[in-house]
């Protein structure tokens, strides 16, 4: 009885000195756990003389119950000492604004795509999604540029792994895609998408860009069509003041060929860095559809005539916001992300 007595006060006396929860739960362990000091002494009563035993079991239940109360009333105690200390610390104010969750916006491509295509789509232009990698025939051969032409090198291109597929180096050969799809009937479609372009990378050409390509052909379309289509284009993009400048170029897909200038928006015309100097920026390039590619299309050019432009709205971006730098376009800095 004594040895019970002594254990008791040995139990409560540790107890006394557990002064964390994670003591308390140690404490725990040594004393009413499985193998602690109180079920050792509940199982030596097999050792206690018969007429002894009932006593001592009594008492050694009385001492178990003491110490778990015990050490219930110490964990109760220890984690109301943890939550007053909580609260005495410097207050917590839950009627501080929250912080606000970063938004995302739509990238600056996608901004001036956007804006291209309401242009168009107000002129009664569909939107027309065509592949992004392409077959060799479809994105030269039915252009007008037969294996080995020469005006291939004017678009260095990525091949595929299987021979005769690559990403396409311009949307030009989207205009296959919807002739074949729509012949006979008149079309007016812009056909936006990313293009690729093995070239060195620099300020001025990325490997990756969007072009929008456009395409109109029906009865009677000449290029006075074309030219005032862009005027209303450069108009409602850059400004009712823009001017707009036509030069002779050539595209083994159209004939005659042009591109276009616009009076540099930057300078107004007097000259800057933008416009090499010359008050001039390249817009697109564009001209009336190539007979034979109106064939290859699947329509007559004794019956039909067409236009078709293509510009790029990384270089038209550049020139709405001052960028003089393709390379920010994918190079995924939120600085420059977040200014659009
Ligand atoms: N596909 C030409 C290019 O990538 C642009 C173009 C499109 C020219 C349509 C004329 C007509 O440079």
């Amino acid at each position: 009885m004594q040895v019970l007595e002594d254990l008791e006060a040995k139990g409560l006396a540790e107890l006394a000195q557990a002064t964390d929860e994670a003591l308390l739960r140690l404490w725990h362990g040594n004393w009413l756990g499985r193998t602690g000091h109180v079920p050792a002494a509940l199982k030596r009563v097999a050792e206690i003389p018969p007429q002894e035993r009932k006593a001592y079991g009594q008492t050694a239940n009385r001492v178990k119950e003491t110490l778990t109360g015990a050490y219930e009333k110490a964990l109760e105690r220890e984690r109301e000492a943890v939550l007053d200390r909580e609260l005495q610390a410097p207050p917590l104010d839950p009627t501080l604004p929250g912080r606000n969750a970063p938004r995302g916006g739509l990238h600056p491509s996608t901004q001036t795509l956007r804006r291209i295509l309401r242009v168009f789509g107000d002129l009664g232009y569909q939107a027309y999604r065509s592949r992004e990698v392409e077959d060799d025939e479809t994105n030269f051969g039915l252009l007008n540029m037969p294996p080995h032409h020469p005006a291939r090198d004017m678009w260095d291109t990525f091949h595929t792994t299987t021979p005769g597929l690559l990403l396409r180096t311009h949307t030009s050969p989207g205009q296959i895609h919807v002739m074949r799809e729509r012949a006979p009937a008149p079309i007016r479609v812009v056909l936006p998408g990313m293009c690729h372009r093995y070239e060195q990378i620099t300020a001025r050409s990325e490997i990756m860009f969007h072009q929008v390509e456009g395409l109109c052909v029906g009865e009677g379309i000449t290029l006075a069509d074309l030219k005032g289509t862009l005027e209303v284009f450069i108009r409602r993009m850059f400004g009712d003041s823009r001017q707009m400048r036509i030069r002779s170029s050539y595209f083994p897909f159209t004939e005659p060929s042009i591109e276009v200038d616009m009076d540099c928006m930057l300078c107004g015309g007097a000259g800057c860095a933008v416009c090499k100097h010359s008050g001039w920026v390249e817009i697109l390039g564009a001209g009336m559809v190539h007979p034979t590619v109106l064939r290859n299309g699947g329509y007559d050019p004794a019956r039909f005539s067409g236009f078709a432009f293509g510009m790029g709205p990384e270089r038209i971006t550049m020139l709405l916001s001052g960028i003089d730098d393709i390379r920010y376009f994918w190079g995924n800095d939120l600085r420059f992300l977040g200014q659009f």
